[in-house]
């Protein structure tokens, strides 16, 4: 038991200094929010205003982001943007932000803190995630398809996957596709999410996805812009409409999107 106590001692001290960057940010957002300078980025990290500061711990704050800057500012523009910046316990500090909108950007800017810290900070920077995978998917079982885009739906909380591979796989067509990739060695082992666009969005729907839609691509092709798919149609003479017709129908586009920053991402579509 004795052997534990520094421990405990030192991971509480640790604590305490993690959550002065909290200290920090909630100051730094009231500030922000009376207009002693402006500060776009906070709110992403410290939602609301937070209680009344004194004025002179504004005032404080305001000396020490405009003292810091000013010479930050001095010595990015002093090598031209050739240089780089480490900054030690950045907590939740924005000035990487602010440095791309005035345009002094850097060739490297690094920020060090405690991983728990950094690990809080990337999740709340998180930006919109496309994910896209172009017949992948269907090489894993269904059970591993799921997971994996359960972990895209719990990773990510404003995010698009848009799937691309094989539908319609019950008919003799796609009988024979699976018997031509046999022969190679290559199973289709998530087949079963493949049996309709419903089955499709399912996958999406079951796990976490609040917005699922998906098309063959007969009716893709369909919708693309008409002068272009004249274009490419006069490039070479195909004989046999009705296969190109099969093939696009064995295989679709299905997206999915979760979108926490309300950004209409479920309206998008062809
Ligand atoms: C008062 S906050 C300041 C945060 C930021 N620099 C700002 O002004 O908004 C101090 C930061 O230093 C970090 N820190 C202190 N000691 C550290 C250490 N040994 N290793 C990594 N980070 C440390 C803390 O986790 C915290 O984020």
């Amino acid at each position: 038991m004795a052997a534990r106590k520094p421990f405990a001692d030192s991971d509480t001290a640790d604590e305490a200094v993690r959550a002065t960057c909290d200290d920090a940010t909630i100051c730094k957002r009231f500030a922000s929010s009376k207009g002693y300078w402006k500060d776009p980025y906070i709110q992403y990290f410290v939602r609301s205003v937070g209680e009344r500061k004194a004025p002179e711990i504004n005032r404080g704050y305001y000396a020490r982001v405009h003292g810091v800057n000013h010479l930050l500012d001095a010595f990015i523009r002093k090598t031209e943007c050739h240089c780089q910046i480490i900054n030690l316990g950045a907590g939740l500090d924005t000035t990487f932000w602010r440095l791309k909108d005035i345009n002094l950007m850097p060739r490297k800017f690094f920020e060090v803190d405690f991983p728990t810290v950094v690990a809080r900070k990337i999740h709340n920077i998180k930006l919109p995630t496309l994910l896209l995978s172009e017949c992948v998917l269907v090489y894993m079982t269904c059970l591993q398809s799921s997971n994996l885009v359960h972990w895209a739906a719990e990773t990510f909380h404003t995010a698009m996957f848009i799937s691309y591979e094989q539908v319609n796989m019950s008919d003799r067509f796609s009988q024979v596709m699976v018997e031509n990739l046999q022969r190679r060695h290559c199973t289709l082992a998530g087949l079963e999410a493949c049996q309709s666009l419903d089955s499709q969005k399912e996958r999406f729907l079951k796990t976490g996805w609040e917005h699922a839609d998906a098309l063959d691509m007969m009716t893709i092709y369909n919708m693309l812009p008409q002068d272009d798919v004249a274009r490419i149609e006069r490039l070479e003479f195909l004989d046999e409409k009705e296969l190109l017709q099969q093939l696009l129908q064995h295989y679709s586009i299905c997206w999915a999107t979760k979108d926490k920053l309300n950004l209409g991402l479920s309206q998008l579509a062809f």
